[in-house]
């Protein structure tokens, strides 16, 4: 039977119990939905120090966008509104950094501990329109995890 939203979910969150720090989760969350999500081409975190967001934990090709600007590409957009961005062509989004070729559709997720933003999780898919509701409702519920282990560890 093929893996359901409820199983990557519950995957997730055994890994980020299990995970002795904040670090280690960030890693382990990356490693789970790379792993049981097929259309994730490139999954990474980016964690905010200062003005910047800065690449952490991933799995995909390397990017040439290791520290980005709040005011630069569709990350610094979704740390700097707070909110979910996905992008379903990114060709037809001027704030797209590029960071593979191959990459056609972008979802961002915030992770927000009260008001501050402490980072955000970033994947790319090389289908177009690959990211729905179903998609973000896991990965907001990914970034609420994260962020309650970052108080804890
Ligand atoms: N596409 C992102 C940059 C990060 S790479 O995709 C890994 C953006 O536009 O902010």
């Amino acid at each position: 039977m093929a893996v359901t939203y409820d199983d990557v979910l519950s995957g997730v969150r055994s890994a980020i119990e299990r995970a002795p720090s904040y670090p280690e989760a960030m890693l382990e969350a990356v490693n789970v939905l790379k792993d049981q999500m097929p259309d994730y081409a490139w999954v990474g975190i980016y964690v905010l120090d200062g003005q910047e967001l800065v690449l952490g934990p991933y799995r995909g090709k390397p990017s040439p966008h290791t520290r980005i600007p709040l005011n630069q590409g569709i990350c610094g957009a979704a740390a700097s509104s707070k909110e979910t961005i996905i992008v379903d062509d990114v060709d037809a989004d001027p704030r797209y950094l590029a960071c593979s070729l191959e990459t056609r559709s972008e979802i961002v997720v915030p992770i927000l501990r009260g008001a501050d933003v402490l980072g955000e999780i970033d994947i790319d898919s090389d289908k177009k329109a690959a990211f729905g509701p179903a998609d973000r409702e896991l990965l907001e519920a990914v970034a609420a995890l994260l962020a309650r282990k970052s108080v804890q560890s």
